[in-house]
């Protein structure tokens, strides 16, 4: 196979797993491409919502016969385990699958193994590590024991959500404001404060920019002790946590594996003073206002060597703004 047609083939497979977010948890989105000596991506398949088939399953389903003699390409190692469906990699085997390429080692121990199984019955493994973008929230969840929990905002080029006078609406353009409700389809949870949650009035749905509502939509969650006022959330239905440690127990439990806290700037510093934000969305303006309300309410460093800093995953441009995506060290 050549370099051009393997990428082809490695790209296929993390589309596919990336279309499956905020569809699979607490199973990972994993994406599969079926791949003929020939390089012709043969079929694609994506983890199905829990209870059903696997990435490789559903990639076999759809190549039929084509399928024998093919290269399988997954983002995960193929599972050896029989959890509510049968492994992976026996599937693999039956199906007359030659040569499987895996980009990420599974860390969920009763899962493992299936790497030494495909070897064991003749298939060639080839095990290229790769940052998956789709899987790292699964795979922090996992090492971590609770949801992956990502820190969102949207602020000036000097660091305000909100004007003096208070007002913020509209901080970035439509495009970064679409992406953000893209990028909740893709989420398990919403998280607000009850601040948040009664000055805003959010739906924390994902919409379209006509208003639709995409398929997926994540679960919504306030968190503090006040009640809310009769609203978009109370009529939607919504979480209510007193706290962020109990509301990562109860989202953990309940299957949620990738969280995204939407503010407000108290309850950030709440999340962040536990240690538990492992990634941040910062959605920057080319604005500026001198002066306003922060994306903290309050110091978390006294001196600049106690800053809290994070590493730069990826920087993209959406209209006029820029998103910084970043993760924890
Ligand atoms: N531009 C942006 O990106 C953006 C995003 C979101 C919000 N906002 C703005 O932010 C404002 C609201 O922010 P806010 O800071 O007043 O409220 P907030 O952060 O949304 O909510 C604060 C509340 O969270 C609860 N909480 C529970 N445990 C906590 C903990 N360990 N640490 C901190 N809080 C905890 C408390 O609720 P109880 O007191 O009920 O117990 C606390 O009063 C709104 O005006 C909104 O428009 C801007």
């Amino acid at each position: 196979m050549t370099p051009d047609v393997l990428q082809e083939a490695l790209d296929a497979a993390v589309s596919a797993g990336e279309s499956a977010r905020g569809t699979t948890s607490p199973n990972p989105p994993v994406g599969c491409a079926l791949v003929d000596d020939h390089g012709t991506v043969l079929a694609t398949g994506a983890t199905s919502p829990v209870g059903g088939p696997h990435a490789e399953i559903n990639a076999l389903r759809h190549a039929g016969e084509r399928a024998r003699g093919a290269t399988a390409v997954v983002t995960l190692e193929p599972c050896n385990h029989t959890g509510r469906t049968g492994p992976c990699s026996h599937a693999l085997v039956r199906a007359g699958i030659t040569r499987v390429i895996y980009l990420t080692a599974d860390p969920f121990k009763p899962a493992a193994g299936g790497a030494d199984y495909l070897r064991d019955h003749g298939v060639e493994v080839d095990y290229r590590a790769t940052r998956v973008a789709a899987l790292q929230p699964w795979l922090r969840s996992v090492a971590n024991e609770r949801p992956s929990v990502t820190l969102k905002f949207a602020s000036t080029l000097d660091g305000f959500t909100a004007a003096v006078d208070g007002t913020s609406q509209w901080v970035t353009g439509a495009d970064a404001r679409a992406f953000v409700h893209e990028d909740r389809a893709r989420r398990d949870a919403i998280v607000v404060g009850t601040g948040t949650a009664i000055a805003d009035n959010p739906s924390l749905t994902a919409r379209r920019p006509d208003g639709t509502l995409f398929a997926s939509q994540p679960r919504r969650v306030v968190v503090g002790k006040r009640d809310l006022p009769e609203g978009n959330l109370t009529r939607l239905g919504f979480e209510q946590y007193a706290s962020p440690e109990e509301a990562l127990t109860a989202l953990w439990h309940a299957g949620a594996r990738d969280v995204l806290i939407e503010g407000g700037a108290t309850l950030a510093v709440g999340f962040l003073e536990l240690g538990v934000i492992d990634a941040v969305q910062a959605y920057v303006a080319p604005a500026l206002l001198g002066q306003g309300r922060g994306v903290l309410d309050r110091a978390i460093a006294s001196t600049i060597a106690e800053a809290k800093r994070f590493h730069t995953t990826s920087v993209r441009q959406l209209g006029e703004d820029v998103l910084i995506e970043m993760e924890k060290y």
